[in-house]
């Protein structure tokens, strides 16, 4: 049997079975991404996208994913252009799209979002990242990543460094690695940790947590370097923000002799150096391309 998920809402509702699936369905797809062939699977069909806050990555991928497909794309891109400005509920927006569309992407500020709409409507629904929630599609292309570099997934050794407290991204990811029995150590200034809920589950799940401040304490002995910029749009106080800004930053310098790999689900800020983008350990532009044959992967899954 395939994939049997209706809704892809957070990375916890998939099984590593789930996630295999997409992961090798998502290999099939690269020659279709790469322009190398052509498909015509989703063909009449229309992904509606309700994004309520920005994107570059999730939204255009999302977009040729669908197109490379066959299939076509409605949606706004900002709130400005939607009738939440009139004040629209979500709910009401949602039942909407959901009459144009064959299965909607939403990105949203709020935390459960997607899950909410998911409760309301009966098409598939794609959370695209829901606040400081999670960003489950953006686990399936590092994953992806990670495979495609590695082969292996099981037993890597991963860093996740910056803003743990409030990136959604490695929220998500914290909890696929586990189910990879990946050895994850979370690098951050102690303002920005690993929720403690997250930390919780992933112990209660019998997963060796180790937590520290310092690069210099895990470069020497990591795969991947995964690294997210410090989110200042979720900070309450930025005063806050201000103290912690350009806590961390990876440079050519730092990476010279070592075998390690640099991953970010972009955009970055200055947590990464551009010094960094011509070095064979640069491997951030790789996985925004990886964002495509996945979401083609998942949208062949979903769209029946
Ligand atoms: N990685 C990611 O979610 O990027 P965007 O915010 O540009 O979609």
């Amino acid at each position: 049997m395939g994939f049997q998920l209706e809704n892809v809402i957070s990375i916890k509702d998939f099984t590593k079975k789930d996630i295999k699936f997409i992961l090798k369905e998502a290999e099939k797809m690269e020659p279709i991404a790469r322009s190398q062939k052509t498909s015509k699977i989703l063909s009449g069909k229309i992904l509606g996208m309700m994004f309520y806050e920005p994107s570059t990555r999730t939204r255009l991928s999302f977009e040729a994913s669908m197109k490379r497909l066959g299939g076509s794309v409605i949606g706004f891109s900002e709130v400005a252009e939607s009738s939440a400005t009139k004040g629209e509920t979500l709910a009401d927006a949602a039942r909407v799209v959901a009459c144009y569309a064959d299965a909607i992407v939403i990105r949203h500020n709020a935390e459960g979002a997607a899950r909410y709409i998911s409760d309301i409507i009966d098409i598939p629904v794609i959370n695209a990242g829901d606040g400081a929630g999670q960003h489950p599609t953006q686990t399936l292309l590092d994953l992806y990543t990670m495979k495609r570099i590695f082969e292996n997934i099981e037993g890597l050794k991963v860093a996740l460094i910056g803003d743990l407290k409030y990136g959604r991204t490695v929220h998500s990811l914290a909890y696929a690695l586990a189910m990879f029995n990946v050895d994850m150590v979370f690098v951050s200034p102690k303002e920005l940790k690993m929720p403690r809920d997250i930390i919780h589950d992933l112990k209660e799940q019998r997963i060796s947590v180790h937590e520290t401040t310092k690069i210099s304490d895990v470069i020497d002995d990591i795969d991947v370097l995964y690294v997210t910029r410090i989110q200042k749009e979720r900070f309450p106080d930025p005063e806050e923000y201000s103290k912690i800004k350009g806590a961390y930053r990876i440079d050519a310098k730092m990476l010279n002799g070592r075998d390690v790999i640099v991953m970010h689900p972009l955009p970055r800020v200055d947590e990464i150096s551009v010094n960094v983008d011509a070095l064979p350990q640069c491997k951030y532009f790789q996985q925004a391309f990886y964002g495509v044959p996945v979401r083609m992967a998942l949208l062949k899954a979903l769209i029946k």
